[in-house]
């Protein structure tokens, strides 16, 4: 246990400013200063909590509902991460530690190389219920951490954080390739059951909007997972997305993100961008999206 430290861990967001807003990193490891959450912060945390796992069930993959249930996450109060890590430690050696803030792409793999999951301490204000666009503790907590409970996506989210090690120093389209990687997995990811498609994805876990969009809108695509393809495909973040990948299991997963990536970061470097909405004709399509209601103004 660690005492309790005496002031309050500084609450970092983007800036907003008249040329938009700028992301404000923020290093460090941070107590989460539990006692120091008002009422409407636990209250917050309860709405989120009781509305996602209403959606989630028969939405969310089977290892995701049963890892939250397991690590004893309950609406009625902001769980406490020195409760969690009693739980996640002993099951894949991970820990859960505070950050104020988004970190630097660097420090973040290191954490995640050394099992260290960085949970934001702070959780979204009351109008903000809907939509942030920081990540905050509903979503690093509800969202991210219940899978660090599965020993096969455990082993995932490190091998990553290594990876990312590896890109950072290879040099930015790398890291460009890998960032691209996550974010149609971790942050976006589907995965095949025996009743049909569930979420895996934090970023949809953690939006009550996405995750039915995820699946049940006709819009976006749902397409094969492959590494090279997804590493090529550009994203934004403000906007459902346009196209979901499906994977089998995190075994697949797994087994296709184990090769050294940099013979493939080479051949990626030649190859151009594919627009986030793009069907290709070697694609594995689950379903092909009807793009209703995507932004015209394009994707990064
Ligand atoms: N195999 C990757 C590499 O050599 C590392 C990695 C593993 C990246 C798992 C992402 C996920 O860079
Ligand atoms: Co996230």
């Amino acid at each position: 246990m660690s005492a309790q430290a005496p002031v309050q861990p500084r609450r970092v967001e983007n800036l907003h400013t008249d040329k938009g807003k700028v992301p404000v990193y923020a290093t460090g490891v941070v107590d989460q200063h539990w006692e120091g959450y008002a009422a409407e912060d636990h209250a917050t945390w309860a709405t989120l909590f009781e509305r996602q796992r209403k959606l989630l069930v028969g939405r969310a993959c089977s290892a995701f509902l049963e890892a939250q249930d397991a690590m004893g996450m309950t609406p009625d109060r902001i769980p406490k991460y020195d409760d969690l890590n009693r739980v996640l430690e002993p099951a894949t050696g991970w820990r859960l530690v505070g950050v104020e803030g988004l970190l630097p792409e660097l420090d973040f793999f290191e954490h995640l190389a050394n099992r260290r999951f960085p949970v934001t301490w702070w959780i979204r204000r009351p109008d903000q219920i809907d939509y942030i666009e920081e990540p905050d503790l509903f979503h690093d907590l509800f969202g991210h951490v219940p899978l660090l409970m599965d020993p096969v996506f455990a082993d995932y989210m490190a091998a990553y954080g290594r990876g990312g090690v590896k890109a950072h120093a290879i040099g930015p389209d790398a890291l460009q390739n890998l960032t691209r990687l996550y974010w149609y997995t971790v942050e976006f990811g589907l995965i095949r059951e025996a009743g049909g498609l569930r979420i895996y994805g934090s970023g949809i876990v953690s939006s009550s909007g996405e995750s039915v969009h995820a699946l049940e809108s006709p819009a976006p695509n749902r397409i094969g997972f492959d590494l090279e393809r997804i590493m090529r495909t550009r994203y934004r973040i403000d906007t459902y997305q346009k196209t979901y990948f499906v994977i089998d299991d995190f075994e697949q997963l797994m087994a296709a993100t184990a090769p050294d990536f940099t013979p493939i970061y080479a051949r990626l470097a030649e190859q151009p961008s594919i627009p986030a909405g793009a069907v290709l004709g070697t694609d594995v399509v689950h379903q092909r999206g009807s793009g209703e209601g995507w932004a015209a103004d394009g994707d990064v």
